[in-house]
């Protein structure tokens, strides 16, 4: 406890300093900056090696200070009530007064924003007197990180420092859902998208191919190990890893699990990590069984078919 008010108050340091900083989050670990900020946000970007027209998400603690950036309509008051702070990104249109930096938005008229539910993170929000800037904290293109070792492994000494929040508990990036114009999800994520069709008028509500590309930062190689995937894989190959959801009698020094008993939760919340471990491992391809696609194990499949993408 101690010691998480230092580092909050070196984080803020940083970050008044324009510096970016790493950030947990319930979902995965940020980059975060000062998004009222022209060089912070200049900084993530040029970390990220992330294009420029990919805008980024901007992280609040209440709706007071949102206020100040964006336009708010009824429907997103009803979905921030019932399911903010959380894994859920709304973009909302942009006010002409907001002090949100260009870079954030690339001139684009519209901003998405999140309530992230980490508690160090929200503390460390309370305190600042602008919202943080914060895609996920890896290079464009990698897998999400969801611990402080998977920030340093993408950055290095790069980044002068990192909040240290434990593992992400959700395992996957926010749901992303825009309410601009129809109300539209955009990215599936660790948010169960059931839970905001109960919201959404039906006519409005579009079902996501799976292959189609409604956010910028979510191309067809995004989120790859590195190493080539086979999906749905029923049983291990010669030097294959092989990831599995259900125990196995058999023992395999290759076999990895993301669960014993099949908890879609607990396999979201392993996947990332996983992967990442895999690849450094040493491993040249990777297996993994298939994966129920109820709740979040849609969002698991989606990744996963844009990881197993050709490199
Ligand atoms: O869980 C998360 O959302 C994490 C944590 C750190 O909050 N952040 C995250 O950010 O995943 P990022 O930048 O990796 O993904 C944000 C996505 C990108 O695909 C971006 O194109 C899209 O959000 N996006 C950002 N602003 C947008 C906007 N105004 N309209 C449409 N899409 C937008
Ligand atoms: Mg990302």
């Amino acid at each position: 406890m101690k010691n998480n008010l230092s580092n909050i108050k070196k984080a803020i340091k940083y970050l008044n300093n324009n510096e970016c900083i790493g950030i947990p989050t319930e979902t995965v670990y940020g980059l975060a900056g000062n998004a009222y900020s022209d060089l912070a946000t200049l900084k993530i970007f040029r970390l990220k090696k992330r294009p420029k027209k990919n805008p980024l998400i901007v992280h609040y603690s209440n709706l007071q200070d949102l206020k100040k950036d964006c336009e708010i309509n009824n429907l997103f008051l009803k979905l921030y009530k019932k399911y903010s702070p959380g894994p859920i990104s709304f973009v909302l249109k942009l006010k002409k007064t907001s002090k949100i930096s260009n870079n954030v938005t690339n001139g684009k008229k519209t901003l998405a924003v999140r309530f992230p539910k980490h508690q160090l993170t929200r503390r460390l929000l309370k305190k600042l007197n602008y919202p943080l800037a914060a895609p996920s904290a890896n290079i464009s293109k990698r897998i999400s990180p969801v611990c402080k070792d998977d920030v340093e492994d993408e950055f290095g000494k790069k980044l002068k420092f990192i909040l240290d929040g434990g593992r992400s508990q959700i395992g996957l990036e926010s749901t992303i859902i825009s309410l601009v114009d129809k109300p539209e999800i955009l990215r599936l994520g660790g948010f169960d998208k059931k839970k905001i069709k109960r919201h959404i008028d039906k006519k409005y509500y579009k079902k996501i191919g799976k292959n189609k590309i409604l956010v910028p930062g979510q191309g067809k190689t995004h989120y790859s190990p590195g190493i080539p995937m086979r999906l749905n894989a029923i049983n291990i190959r010669k030097n294959e890893a092989f990831l599995l959801i259900k125990k196995r009698k058999e023992r395999n020094k290759n076999f990895f699990y993301l669960s014993k008993n099949k908890n879609i939760k607990e396999i979201a919340k392993n996947l990332y990590r996983t992967l990442r471990k895999v690849k450094k491992s040493g491993y040249k391809v990777l297996a993994i069984e298939k994966i129920p696609k109820k709740g979040i194990g849609e969002t698991i499949n989606d990744r996963l078919i844009r990881a197993a993408k050709k490199l």
